[in-house]
Parts: C-alpha cells; sequence; structure tokens
C-alpha cells in the first residue's frame, strides 16, 4: 500500500478553513494493481473483457472502456480472446469454465481475497460449517463460496442469525469478506464461541481496509463536514460513510467531484475529505483541491 504524506490545505489568510485528506484515503494495493493489470492487457491485446466491473469506481471503469476493457456481465459471454477477473474475485467454476474455452485469463483478484478463497477450500475438504461474515450479494463473498464447494454455510452479519445454524453442529469455521468491521467478526467469533464446540476463526479481513476506517473514524471525530469519494456501489465506500456519519452527520458520499455542493461548507471551518479503497487516490485529492476552489483559494 502506498502512502501519502498526510496533506493538509490552509489556505485561508487568517487560517480559518482547513482541508485535511486522508493520508491512506483511497485506492488499496489490490485495486491499484487490477487497474494496471487491465491497462497493460488492453495495450497488449487491443481488447479485453472484464467479468463484471473491474473495480467499483464508474470513472475508472469508463476509461478502461475507452482504452479497450469492455465489462460483460458474466463469464458465459466470453468464448474467446482475453478475460481478466477482478480484483474481488469470481466463481470457481467460472474461471474454470473461462480456461476450458481457450480464453487467456488474467487474474487480477486481490492476493488478500484469494487467501479466503484458499481457506475456504480447506475447510470444506475438512467437513467444517462455514459461517462467513459478510454480505451474501457481494461478488467477493459468492466467489469465496464457489470455492467452499458444499451447502452447509451461513453468510450473516448478526450474531443472532447463528440460530439458523443447523443442530448439531460442533466444527464451525470463520472467514470474514475482506472489508467488513473488526466489531463485527468479534461479535459473531465471541456467539460462536458461546455455541459450538470448535470454532476456527481466520481474520481475513483486508489491512488496508482497516487502515482507511481507523483514519475516517479519527478524522470524522473532529470534523465539521466530511466528503467520502468513491463508488455509490462501493462496499467499502460505504462502510467509510457509515462509520463517519456515525461521528459526523454532516458526511457527504460523493462519486465524482461534479456532485460535490459548496452548500455543505457554508460555516465550516474543519473539512475532511477520504477515499474508499477503490477510488484512486488522485480522485480523493482532486476532490479535496475542488473543495479548496469552490470556498474561493485564490
Ligand atoms: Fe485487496 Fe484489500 Fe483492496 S482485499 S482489493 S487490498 S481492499
Amino acid at each position: 500500500m502506498r502512502a501519502r504524506p498526510k496533506r493538509r490545505l490552509d489556505f485561508t489568510p487568517d487560517h480559518s478553513v482547513e482541508i485535511t485528506v486522508a493520508p491512506n484515503g483511497g485506492a488499496c494495493f489490490g485495486v491499484v494493481r487490477a487497474i494496471k493489470l487491465g491497462f497493460q492487457a488492453a495495450a497488449a491485446t487491443g481488447k479485453v473483457h472484464s467479468i463484471g466491473p473491474l473495480i467499483h469506481n464508474e470513472s475508472v471503469v469508463r476509461e478502461l472502456e475507452r482504452r479497450g476493457v469492455s465489462t460483460v456481465a458474466g463469464a458465459d459471454e466470453v468464448t474467446e480472446g482475453t478475460a481478466i477477473l477482478r480484483s474481488h474475485g469470481i466463481r470457481r467454476q467460472a474461471e474454470a469454465t473461462l480456461r476450458e474455452r481457450g480464453v487467456k485469463v488474467i487474474d487480477a483478484t486481490c492476493p488478500l481475497v484469494k487467501k479466503p478463497q484458499r481457506i475456504a477450500q480447506a475447510l470444506g475438504e475438512k467437513g467444517y460449517f462455514l459461517v462467513l461474515v459478510g454480505d451474501p450479494n457481494h461478488p467477493e463473498v459468492q466467489g469465496v463460496l464457489s470455492y467452499f464447494g458444499r451447502p452447509d454455510y451461513a453468510v450473516l452479519y448478526d450474531p443472532a442469525a447463528l440460530d439458523a445454524v443447523p443442530t448439531g453442529t460442533r466444527r464451525v469455521g470463520i472467514l470474514a469478506q475482506t472489508t467488513i468491521e473488526a466489531s463485527v467478526l468479534e461479535a459473531v467469533t465471541a456467539a460462536a464461541r458461546e455455541r459450538f464446540e470448535e470454532v476456527a476463526v481466520y481474520n481475513t479481513i483486508c489491512d488496508a481496509t482497516s487502515v482507511r476506517q481507523t483514519e475516517a473514524a479519527t478524522l470524522s471525530r473532529t470534523a465539521d463536514v466530511v466528503v467520502v469519494v468513491g463508488g455509490h456501489h462501493s462496499s467499502n465506500t460505504n462502510k467509510l460513510v457509515k462509520i463517519c456519519r456515525g461521528n459526523q452527520p454532516d458526511t457527504h458520499h460523493v462519486e465524482s467531484i461534479e456532485e460535490i455542493e459548496p452548500a455543505w461548507f457554508a460555516g465550516k471551518r474543519k473539512i475532511a475529505v477520504t477515499g474508499g479503497a477503490s477510488t484512486p487516490q488522485d480522485y480523493v485529492d482532486l476532490a479535496a483541491e475542488h473543495i479548496a476552489t469552490l470556498l474561493g483559494r485564490p
């Protein structure tokens, strides 16, 4: 992960307005890697199919498309050429189908998503019941489940949902979606330890996510207004928004600088700007620069 120096735009002569950019706000190494692989593949082959959006950021996806990386809904649509697997990964069977068809596969799955995939596979082989803490509709979760390869699993956030685990289950393996909050995994783990004989816990939460979440929490505690930059469908960006809103209700989620409204900053002295792990860092910096311009920076 590339750490930026802490940035502060303090541009008013009387130091009345301060804009602070979260030091690590913006793209994580997995996203930077996926974008780079996408651009490289497009330059080398002219046309690449991304199975689902390569990352959860519309603006970047549009730029990738301009350069030859087109998004398809599923692996079924790709019968030849080159396919790139997104940072969240895809289902195991879908990747196998692509390879069977002779499609060249470029694997941009984040190494930190590959880890829960590998662990899920091992838990499946050893006969554990899998508790996957996360969002059942998220592509990363669906990909991880495909590696587990068995029907005895539960995907949940709420410890109370462990009630649905069949009676008689003894051995439970717990995995986390990379982007969830650590406190959620802790709560599910504590509840599971009270119910099951053997609980194997694998903290597969991504460090990039927790670093951004901690920074967002710290910044939003003292800010008068917070702007979070990132895709509206990005799970990690939405988590940052939730954390910031918890501390500062005056938190705004934007995907592009055009959505930023000058009225948000009227009478505010401390402005914080951060971005989700799928937002290029340049976009986060650009948002801070844009706010400074809106506020009349000379
Ligand atoms: Fe990978 Fe973590 Fe980013 S899982 S894609 S480095 S948020």
